[in-house]
């Protein structure tokens, strides 16, 4: 390897404040042509910062950049796409209400006398999809059909179809289950033995271990070390290099027995709730202490079954039951008055107002609690409310005014669990309460989880990561083809069974 592939994107003493915060301070190193590398580091380390400066996205303060040897003279997104780097972000950039295709190609044409040649722009996207074994997405339908993990490879297609030198890859696979993850890897595999160079940022240990060549970890806006992925590399190395402290006792601790009492009263039941090829007749309780799970691939119904026990979409059959108060229908705010609590899975930030305070956002669902006469705010209540979840789960801002719009990734995330959990809910309905959340935080949210449950809260929880359900929850419920197929209880939990159970149910025979 020569010196230039050696440092074909080469980082030099970058700095990027914003107002007080230092979100990267003198950062240095580099990236080999054609090698996948990893950046790891906590919630606010900076990573999504420095992509930004390296994308064109914004500027550092001081510090460049060379790719190739060419130093970049001005950050822009075109000046980036101009020198062949590409972005891929973490919150999902693609358009729902167009096609596929259109999606793919945003800048490609294909005109024919006047008119676009649809005909071909749709064969071009169906050689990529097919290139990549996307076989179930058609180039046709809009894009707001595609399931999300459709659409995070959409995007990375979209990427790709400008034939890039680097692409970067902030979280691609936050909102992914595990196979659709190892589906994103085994392409991006595949685009490095074109040559491509590949940044890739990412919480999941296993898939880092698994994909990088190396790994950079940065800490608090600074450099920390380059390590090579050898296989003497272990985990417990990065995570301390990472928190700049020994966490290597087990993250995970699978829950071998269930902790609520048989005599706990029910909190929640959904009877019979169904729509037509979306949901077959579904039941499932759920008792006063209680950690529900529910596992299912992309496509099992189980995100599905979570907006509609909300009232988030619409069902034909079925009722809901809360403490022992049956509702034909529901809807969000009733579940609130109800106090049933929401966190959704949308990967952008919905659910946050991104221009308001933190501390706005995080007193919307109690503005009634706190408001002492008709319009005034106790808004030192509110403050203290604020602050007391901003350190319960160490979220990383400058001040209590910040907006939500100018926080790391997983720091929006702490901020909408913190807004479920303000209000004190009985019930807590959760979707990936920790996507994007690093090791650290994600035990102290874990630890949060079963101390409530263990106050009598009630908590269903879908999540795409097994070994988070495996720990937190008493019973996993198994979904799909819309149906909950399999129960397990704490004590019988192995991935594998599980994963089967979600692949191909458990009515398949064994061995065959
Ligand atoms: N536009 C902005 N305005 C103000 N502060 C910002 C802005 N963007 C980022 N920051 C701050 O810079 C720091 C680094 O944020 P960054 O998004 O780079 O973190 P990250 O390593 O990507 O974290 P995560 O794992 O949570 O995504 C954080 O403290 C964040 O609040
Ligand atoms: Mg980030």
């Amino acid at each position: 390897m020569t010196a230039s592939d050696r440092e074909f994107l080469k980082i030099a003493d970058i700095t990027k404040t914003y107002g007080v915060v230092k979100a990267l301070t003198g950062v240095s190193f580099s990236i080999r042509r054609g090698e996948i590398h990893t950046v790891l580091g906590e919630n606010g380390a900076g990573k999504s910062t420095l992509m930004k400066i390296i994308g064109g996205e914004t500027g550092p303060d001081s510090g460049e950049i060379t790719l190739d040897g060419r130093r970049i003279e001005h950050f822009s997104p075109a000046a980036a796409h101009a020198l062949g780097i590409h972005m891929v972000h973490q919150e999902l950039a693609v358009f729902e209400n167009l096609t596929v295709a259109e999606n793919i190609f945003p800048y490609h044409n294909f005109k024919k006398g006047g008119r676009i040649d649809y005909a071909r722009l749709h064969e071009e996207t169906r050689n990529k999809l097919n290139l990549f074994g996307l076989k179930t997405i058609k180039p046709e339908e809009t894009l707001g059909s595609v399931t999300l993990a459709g659409q995070q490879m959409v995007e990375i297609l979209r990427s790709i179809v400008a034939e890039p030198k680097v692409i970067i890859l902030d979280e691609p696979t936050s909102g992914l289950n595990d196979h659709e993850a190892d589906l994103l890897l085994n392409i991006l595999k595949r685009l490095k033995g074109e040559g491509l160079t590949i940044i890739y940022i990412s919480h999941r240990f296993k898939e880092i271990m698994r994909i990088s060549d190396r790994i950079t970890v940065l800490r608090d806006g600074e450099f920390v070390a380059t390590l090579e992925n050898t296989p003497d590399l272990a985990e417990s190395e990065l995570i301390n290099n990472m928190v700049g402290r020994d966490l290597s006792a087990s993250l995970y601790q699978i829950k071998t027995v269930a902790n609520t009492s048989p005599d706990a009263p029910v909190l929640l039941e959904v009877k019979g709730l169904a729509k037509r090829n979306a949901l077959n007749p579904t039941d499932l309780s759920l008792a006063a202490g209680e950690i529900l799970g529910v596992f299912g691939l992309e496509g099992s119904g189980a995100s599905r079954l979570s907006r509609m026990m909300y009232g988030l979409e619409g069902k034909d059959e079925g009722e809901i039951a809360i403490k022992g108060k049956r509702f034909p229908k529901v809807n969000p705010r009733l579940m609130v008055a109800e106090r049933v609590m929401y966190l959704n899975n949308n990967r952008k930030i919905a659910g946050l107002l991104p221009e308001l305070p933190v501390t706005d956002n995080l007193s919307l669902p109690v503005l009634r609690r706190f408001s002492r006469f008709l319009g005034f705010l106790n808004l030192k209540a509110i403050a203290r409310l604020a602050t007391d979840f901003i350190k319960a789960f160490a979220i990383a801002l400058p001040s209590l005014s910040t907006r939500p719009a100018n926080l790391s990734g997983g720091n929006q995330q702490k901020v909408m669990l913190s807004i479920c959990l303000v209000p004190e809910p009985e019930i807590l309905i959760v979707n990936e309460p920790t996507r994007g959340i690093d090791v650290g935080a994600k035990t102290e949210i874990h630890k949060f989880l079963l101390d409530i449950a263990s106050k009598g809260v009630g908590i269903v929880i879908f999540s795409s990561e097994l070994p988070e359900l495996m720990s937190l929850s008493d019973r996993i419920l198994v979904m799909r083809e819309n149906s909950i197929v399999d129960e397990v209880k704490a004590g019988d939990y192995t991935e594998q069974t599980i994963m089967r159970y979600a692949a191909v149910g458990s009515a398949e025979p064994e061995g065959e």
